[in-house]
């Protein structure tokens, strides 16, 4: 075992060591040798450290490098040196952190991992929660706790008897909805196509003068951080209507949420404290690895209700705090472990730092793009850039071209009917010379394939600047 180990130790560190070297979007031909680990399963066992070795040497290769400074493409985020030390030593533990009884480790690291984030996000005190694998399930287990709640309150117990014959509720999304938060409503038996939808603004907020009448039967859900823009809904309207109606309000901030740990972006989360529940993820913009979410519920009694296995379970109140009692799974690794590892390095000021030095690294691109005549779509408020090299064949042409060059990988999108290059800061190991890097290599290929929109002076660049 200590053999397999520290070979796997220096694997692992020769793999980070080499990446700024490597193309972030592999070659095809590493791509193209993954064919080799397949093929019918060998009879006979494999020594572990040639099979470690196979990983290593054929399927390292064909990594997207996500662990490195130049990686743009979705919401992903890396994995701070702690995040990823502790995450090693949770596997050798192996531990189940569903029941306290199994792992009073992980039981401890995620109770005391949830009650930080609590308050580094400036939620209400009472408000408690889970880890789940990431923003997705964070917001299916938040709208079960919305949906357990506001049946109760109706005299239906959604647990016991579903959803045939239920009183109805409704739920009003922006337009900007993300598909996660339709994907859990639809797991929920509430369907996507059931949603009102609110009309957004340029920058994908939802307009709080639009909301529709509101009841003590609706789900209203925000949304913190809209992965085009970067935008958050406008929480202090929304949440003044929806309190006065006794309606229910979800907080999907997978990314955006943590805008309320850096004191100079904490105004663009205002009311979202008035929520009812949150989802967010930690493998976004708190840089745990992969998968790791957390969700969080005003009282948290309406999400132990929600994700009770039994009426039993649920009314048995023992002193401990189970983990598997506030999230879907049952058995489960301890994510606790290394969330509790990535704040306790960082500490509050190494987060708001994080949040802030990603959020200049997003500026920094916009104005260098700006600068060299491309069309910004977005209001940069977070870490999130929005870019159009021209139409739509050119702007997919320069972005095909950005990610075969290999400096850096960015995705492509669409934004209110215009195709755009996406560009979202999310890794704590991003540094000012990843940027500059990337930048250059962007312009170097919007400018073989698309004419800036508008030839600036170099007045005019500064002034962007
Ligand atoms: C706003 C928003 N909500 C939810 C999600 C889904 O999160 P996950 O992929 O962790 O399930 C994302 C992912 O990018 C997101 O940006």
């Amino acid at each position: 075992m200590d053999d397999l180990l520290r070979d796997t130790a220096h694997r692992a560190t020769r793999y980070l060591e080499g990446l700024a070297s490597r193309g972030v979007a592999p070659a095809p031909a590493a791509v193209a040798r993954l064919e080799e680990l397949g093929g019918p399963l060998p009879d006979g066992p494999t020594d572990p450290a040639a099979v470690v070795a196979l990983l290593d040497e054929i399927a390292a290769p064909a990594t997207i490098v996500n662990a490195g400074g130049r990686y743009f493409g979705f919401v992903n985020g890396g994995s701070l040196p702690a995040s990823l030390a502790a995450n090693w030593l949770a596997g050798a533990w192996d531990q189940n952190a569903g029941p306290s009884v199994a792992s009073p480790t992980g039981a401890a690291l995620e109770e005391i991992s949830v009650q930080w984030i609590r308050d580094v996000l400036g939620l209400p005190a009472t408000a408690g929660g889970g880890l789940v694998t990431g923003g997705t399930m964070a917001n299916f287990a938040g709208l079960a706790a919305a949906r357990h709640a506001l049946l109760r309150r109706q005299g239906w117990d959604v647990e016991r008897d579903g959803m045939f014959g239920a009183p109805p509720l409704t739920v009003v999304v922006g337009n900007e909805v993300h598909v996660s938060v339709l994907k859990a409503l639809s797991l929920l038996g509430l369907g996507r196509e059931r949603v009102v939808r609110v009309p957004t603004d340029a920058q994908g907020r939802l307009r709080a003068d639009q909301l529709p009448p509101l009841s003590s039967t609706t789900i209203v859900c925000l949304q913190a951080g809209n992965v085009n823009t970067g935008a958050l809904d406008p929480a202090h309207a929304v949440c003044a209507r929806a309190r006065e109606a006794g309606s229910w309000v979800h907080v999907d901030g997978a990314f955006g949420l943590w805008a309320a740990a850096a004191p100079g972006r904490r105004h663009l989360a205002a009311g979202l404290e008035l929520a009812d529940s949150w989802a967010t993820d930690c493998h976004k913009w708190l840089n745990v690895p992969y998968d790791c979410g957390v969700v969080l519920v005003r009282d948290p009694r309406d999400l132990e209700a929600a994700m009770s296995a039994s009426a039993a379970t649920y009314l048995a109140q023992g002193a401990e705090r189970h983990p598997f009692r506030y999230t879907p799974e049952m058995s489960r690794r301890a994510r606790g472990v290394e969330v509790w590892a990535a704040l306790r390095s960082l500490g509050r000021a190494g987060l708001a730092e994080l949040i802030e030095r990603t959020c200049r690294h997003a500026t920094r691109f916009a104005e260098g793009l700006r600068a060299a005549g491309y069309t910004v779509l977005n209001d940069v408020v977070l870490n999130q850039v929005l870019v159009s090299f021209g139409d739509a064949e050119t702007t997919n042409r320069v972005i095909a071209a950005i990610q075969e060059d290999g400096t850096c990988w960015c995705s492509g999108t669409v934004w209110q009917g215009r195709a755009a290059m996406r560009i979202s800061v999310s890794s704590w190991a991003t540094t000012a010379e990843d940027v500059d890097a990337s930048l250059a290599a962007m312009l170097r290929a919007a400018r073989r394939i698309a004419a800036p929109a508008v030839r600036r002076q170099p007045e005019d660049a500064r002034a962007t600047g």
